[in-house]
Formats: C-alpha cells, structure tokens, sequence
C-alpha cells in the first residue's frame, strides 16, 4: 500500500517539474512515507528523520516532508520532535502535495477530508510489468491490535467503472500483471462486489495475471472461491491472515472468526483449487499468550502448510485496544515465540517447493535475477519466485518452466521447449 502511495506522490510530483533521486543528499525534497504498524517501522523512521537532518547543512533549499501513517498520527507533533521537517500529510491527502509545493510548503494537511480523495491520483509506476490498483481504502474491522483503521479511515471502495478504466489504461500501456490492493479487498462494496469486480477485471484484453491482497477469511465467500477457479486471469493465490491458532486469541484479537471457521474456509478453498497457493501472517505474543496458544499456532502451520508466512512479534501501537492489554510476556519470550515460527514454516515453505520439483510452471519473467541460482527472475501464477538461466527471454514475457529445485524462499527452474 506504502509503495503504491509513493507511486502517487510521483505521480503528483513530476508535473511539478521533479525528479527522482537515489542520492538523498542531492534532492530539493525529501519524503518520509511512513509505516505504524508496528512500532519497529516507528523507530526506524524517527532515527532516519534524526540522521536526515544534517542534509539541510549541506543544501539550504532542502525541504523535508512526513507522509503515510505515521504523519496521520501524529499530526503536528511531528514539528515538535523534529524541527526540520517542513509539512506533514496523512495518505487521504496525496492530491495536497501538490499545493505544498507551490504554495512553498506551509500547510499541515493530516485531517481526512472525504472531499479531497486519492482517487484517480496519477501514479508513476516502478515497475513496467506488474502493476498496483487500489480498489480500497481504509478499514473497518478494527482488530483489537491495529492501527490502520484509526490511520487510514473507514472503509471505501472505488466505484468500478474507474478501477477498469485505470486497468484498460494500464493494459494499453503493456503492462502484463495487475495487483488489486486494500486492506480488506474481498469487503469491496460498490455497484458490484469483490467477485463481481474480478469477474469485470478478467474481461480487460492485454493484461494476463490479476492477482488482490489483503483478504479477510470472515469474508471469504464462495462466490470468491468460484472466481479464483473459473476466471482464467486471476492467480491460484490468497494471502489470507489467520494471526493466531488459538480462538481464544482470535477472540482477544476482534477478529471475528474462530480456528475451526478458518480451517473450514481452507478446506472450501482446497476442495475447488487443489492447488492454490495459501500464504498468511501471523502474530507472535499477543497478550494473554499462553504456552497452549502458541502451541495451538504452531500445530495449526503443521495443519494447514501454507506456502509462506510473515510473522511478527505483537507491539502495542496506540490507540488501539489490544495496547490497553496487560501484556503477560518479556520481549524475548515474544522474540524466542516468533523465532520458533519461522524456523517451523521455513522447514514447511521449503518442503513444499521441492515438491514442485518436476512440475511445468508458467513463469511472467519480471527482470534480472539478483542471486546466482539464475540470470532472470520471475514469479508462478502461485506466487513463487523462480530463478533461471536464460538467453533471448524479456521482461514481461510469461514461459513455460520446469522446476528443478526447491529452495526455502524460491525456486529454480529451466525453460521448457
Ligand atoms: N503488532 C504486530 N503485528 C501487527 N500486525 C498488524 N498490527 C500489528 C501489531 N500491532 C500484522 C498483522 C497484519 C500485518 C499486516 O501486520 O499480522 O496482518
Ligand atoms: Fe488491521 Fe487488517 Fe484487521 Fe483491518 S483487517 S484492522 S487492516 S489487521
């Protein structure tokens, strides 16, 4: 969503004359787009914004901007910590940045005002083969732990005649593979619902590969499931987060289902699409943990095997319900919790990519291979990166490839034909 948001704060920028820099020191403006959800991103930023201030030295007409959640949290108070820093902006009001600049940035504008939207905002896209859509904004769900809700604002879903209109223009412009990005894509509420949106996005001609995060399993419908199956461009894919295998603390969570419901939702998926890829996150330490908890978690990735997780140590973030809990565990129980984790899923993430060994995938070359197993990188329809070796393929080309090895966090392959 953060990187997206930066594509719009492009988009708005360049017509304004800007450039991008990789070298901070020689940019006129410098833009912090911030991440609360967990306070780790907090602290990482806030020592940036500290070491950052010295570039002012060097360059008197350096300006510094916050935006992203942070900024929307914090407000005015960001002055009051950090001087230097010139406006802040919360993500409801990329469309402002504009104004920033010319008026010689003045304005504080964090309040979310539904008239100034991000809708239609320009974006300058980083990549040229897959391309970000939001679909949605904000989030009503209020898990007892999150921010977002208080960040990013309730709930609202583009009408779906500008996301196909966004999407034919993406697909004029080449692009091969749309991502449909919200924090609760498959509430998506308009003139039509989330299947009834995907089932409007598969008829686009040009673009190849749809895929959507986030989903929420309290509403996983069967109508998505059935979508997933019969259209033919949407990917055999769902990040779908379970958080917790214990239902005591999905119920401390707010998160409205309980391990049996997710287990159900699984099998349901499973049943139509074999083999749909199924990755989650999850959330180590949330208080009241107990050892059965975190035992009922690991037992529940031993169960279900999905493909990948990510996986986080719980941070009281403010404002939030679960910060108000007595939290019953030390930072390195939290730390040993999430440690044994990752060591059970990488162990599970590995033993199901080498059972794809052998297997013919159909792979959308995305570019260069950064590490040695290949000298081009590209993803499976489920999700998978895959390494080859390759002459005369381009970015953006989809190939068929036979998968030869199975690693931890990708795969190798040779081309077939
Ligand atoms: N502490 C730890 N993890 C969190 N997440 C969200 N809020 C918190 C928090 N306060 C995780 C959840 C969510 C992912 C995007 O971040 O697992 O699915
Ligand atoms: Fe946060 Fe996701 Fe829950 Fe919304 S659904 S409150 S974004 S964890």
């Amino acid at each position: 969503m953060n990187v997206h948001d930066s594509e719009k704060m492009l988009g708005v920028l360049e017509p304004e004359g800007f450039l991008q820099t990789d070298n901070p020191r020689s940019a006129d403006l410098i833009i912090f787009n911030t991440c609360s959800i967990r306070q780790k991103a907090e602290q990482k930023f806030y020592s940036e914004l500290g070491r950052i201030k010295s570039y002012k030295k060097l360059n008197p007409c350096l300006k510094i901007a916050v935006a992203g959640c942070i900024a929307q949290q914090e407000g005015k108070n960001i002055f009051k910590r950090a001087p230097h820093v010139d406006f802040v902006f919360g993500p409801q009001n990329i469309r402002t940045l504009k104004h920033f600049v010319a008026d010689g940035y003045v304005h504080v504008a964090i309040e979310e005002n539904p008239l100034i939207s991000v809708e239609d905002l320009p974006a300058k896209r980083s990549s040229r083969i897959s391309a970000w859509v939001t679909i949605m904004y904000g989030c009503n769900n209020f898990c007892s732990y999150c921010v977002v809700p208080y960040t990013r604002g309730r709930e609202r879903s583009r009408p779906s005649e500008h996301i196909v209109a966004e999407v034919c223009k993406i697909a004029e412009e080449g692009f091969r593979e749309i991502t449909l990005i919200g924090q609760n894509v498959n509430s998506y509420e308009s003139d039509v619902d989330f299947p009834g949106l995907l089932c409007k996005l598969d008829r686009v001609g040009g673009v190849e590969r749809i895929r959507f995060v986030t989903s929420h399993p309290k509403d996983l419908s069967t109508a998505l499931i059935d979508a997933i199956k019969e259209l033919p461009k949407i990917c055999e894919h769902i990040h779908l987060p379970l958080q917790s295998g214990s239902t005591a603390i999905l119920k401390m969570m707010s998160r409205r289902y309980s391990f049996e419901d997710y287990i159900e939702k699984i099998a349901a998926l499973r049943a139509k699409i074999p083999d749909i890829s199924i990755t989650s996150d999850i959330i180590a330490g949330f208080p009241g943990e107990t050892d059965e908890d975190h035992r009922l978690t690991l037992k529940a990735l031993c169960e279900i095997e999905f493909d990948g997780i990510f996986a986080f140590k719980f941070s009281p973030r403010p404002g939030t319900k679960a910060s108000k809990m007595q939290e019953n565990l030390t930072e390195e129980k939290k730390s040993e919790r999430l440690y044994e984790i990752l060591a059970l899923q990488d162990t599970i993430t590995e033993k199901k990519n080498n059972a794809l060994v052998g297997a013919i995938q159909e792979v959308l070359i995305e570019g260069p291979s950064e590490n040695a197993n290949g000298n081009l990188t590209g993803r499976t329809r489920s999700n998978k990166i895959v390494d080859i070796w390759a002459d005369d393929i381009i970015k953006g080309a989809l190939v068929d490839v036979e998968i030869i090895k199975g690693r931890r966090h990708s795969l190798e392959g040779k081309l077939v034909g």
